[in-house]
């Protein structure tokens, strides 16, 4: 190579790495400077009692959505407004630069799951609280503080004037009921929603100084029984003994879903599921997991799950089965002497790639008529469900997640498969033809659903200053 070009390559490296460090060094400064108003701000955005799954919350709902509004346009963007849709509405927002330059869409949700029992919060539920360097409220985390954490990069990117993506908002407000209106939202908007990658904050990381990429989310089938016996509630001692009693049914039901070595009971429920190669397990099990810590930070004394798969396989890359709630007869004070005529309840299937979830409620409803016994009647229905999701790791926008979690940690992030579920990802995929990246900074110890929900500080902030550098290294691969 002639002497010239090496050094203008010398110099065109050096003025890029020079670039680069005073980057660094804006998007540090501008947090320090701004990090009180951006946890008043998210604050305000907590205070509103956003549950989705609650008729009496309906009006703060709207109120949650136009909060959105008003901040993604007051971090820069050209235009923002709420769409109504057969359900909640979605807050939609964008900034366009060039429309040469990559797309970025942004989606979160603006919704939170119920705060019940709400005797067990150590501090109001919507009255956010800083103890112990972590916000603690309702929403902190999912997915209101990780949501935030994007409205707050991209106000960075504009105020320095340094945004190289066209970024849109899609925030919606259905997330935590299973998403209803939004797939069909999505099909009616396809030319609007259209952008080169989705992303999405709403997922965990390892640990605070263990930078993590979710690769793969679990699909789900949500179902309800109902068992019915007698026509009426029946008195426990002139009945008890001669009458199929429906709690007792139900009971004995559910526990034959599972057998001894914890596999699943529902005839073909296995048939689909993708089985992951040793290769793979073995480079997940390269992820650092300390089933000690595991056990000790929900006081188990023993893990329990399918034989002959690991803790993080058995959330990762096997299906699972659960009652999440289970009622009938009595449930007050003291005792009432009671054969119930009815029992019910909420059970959750979480679902691995090809398991296709419509598939499963139809093999679940089917067994559960078959193992009914004598003297009852059984009716299932599906709540909600959708398919789970894997994303690969040798894309533009895997690299730029990767390269913008290096950066702020200092480490390579490891790529892990997440047992939850957000079902919308699937459908962006079917409909919109666009793979997501999901870049969570939650902890498994924020307590996401549960009483005293938490969000480290530590997390918010690196967050924002993560997320810029994606941007930038997306945009610098494109080209
Ligand atoms: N943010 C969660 C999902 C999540 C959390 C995925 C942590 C991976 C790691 C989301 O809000 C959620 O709670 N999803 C529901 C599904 C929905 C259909 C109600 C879930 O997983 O139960
Ligand atoms: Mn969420
Ligand atoms: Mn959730």
């Amino acid at each position: 190579m002639p002497a010239k070009k090496f050094l203008a390559r010398i110099k065109k490296q050096i003025l890029y790495k020079f670039k680069f460090l005073a980057f660094m060094k804006t998007i540090q400064e501008y947090i320090e400077e701004n990090k009180v108003r951006f946890l008043d701000e998210l604050f305000d955005f907590i205070r509103i009692p956003s549950i989705s799954a609650k008729p009496e919350n309906k009006a703060d709902m709207l109120k949650a959505a136009e909060y959105v509004k008003k901040s993604i346009l007051d971090a820069g963007a050209d235009a923002a407004e709420i769409i109504s849709t057969d359900g909640f509405p979605v807050v939609y927002g964008e900034k366009m630069v060039d429309p040469e330059a990559p797309t970025v869409l942004v989606y979160g949700h603006y919704d939170v799951q119920p705060v019940e029992p709400l005797d067990l919060w150590e501090s109001p539920p919507f009255e956010p609280e800083i103890r112990e360097g972590k916000i603690y409220a309702r929403g902190a985390d999912d997915d209101k503080g990780q949501m935030f954490m994007h409205v707050k990069a991209f106000e960075f990117l504009m105020a320095t004037n340094t945004l190289p993506c066209n970024v849109k908002f899609m925030i919606e407000g259905e997330e935590e009921i299973g998403s209803p209106s939004l797939k069909k939202f999505c099909s009616e908007n396809v030319k609007k929603l259209a952008a080169d990658v989705i992303l999405i904050s709403d997922t965990t990381m390892l640990a605070q100084d263990l930078p993590s990429i979710t690769v793969g989310l679990r699909g789900l089938s949500y179902m309800e029984v109902e068992v019915t016996g007698p026509n009426r509630d029946l008195h426990s001692g002139l009945y008890g003994g001669a009458v199929m009693n429906p709690a007792n049914a139900l009971a004995k039901m559910i526990a034959s879903l599972t057998d001894e070595n914890n596999h699943i009971t529902i005839g073909g429920f296995y048939d689909d599921v993708m089985e992951v190669d040793q290769t793979e397990r073995k480079a997940m099990a390269r992820a650092p997991f300390s089933l000690e810590t595991y056990k000790k930070a929900i006081e188990i004394d023993k893990e329990v799950g399918e034989s002959g798969f690991t803790t993080p396989e058995r959330t990762g890359i096997r299906p699972s089965l659960d009652v999440n709630g289970i009622w009938g007869g009595y449930t007050g004070e003291g005792a009432k002497t009671v054969l119930p005529s009815k029992a019910y309840a909420k059970i959750s299937m979480r679902l691995v790639p090809h398991q296709k979830s419509k598939k499963i409620d139809a093999l679940f409803e089917t067994h559960m008529q078959a193992i009914a016994p004598d003297g009852v009647r059984v009716k299932v229905k599906s709540l909600h469900g959708g398919e789970g999701y894997v994303s690969p790791i040798d894309t533009i926008a895997y690299q730029a997640a990767s390269r913008a979690c290096e950066t702020t940690f200092g480490k390579k992030p490891i790529p892990v498969r997440s047992g939850g579920s957000i079902p919308i990802v699937s459908d962006f995929e079917e409909v919109l033809g666009i793979k997501s990246i999901l870049l969570g900074f939650g902890l498994d110890s924020d307590a996401i659903h549960s009483p005293n929900e938490n969000y480290p500080l530590y997390n918010f902030y690196k967050g924002i200053e993560t997320i810029p550098y994606f941007y930038n290294f997306f945009a610098e691969m494109q080209k």
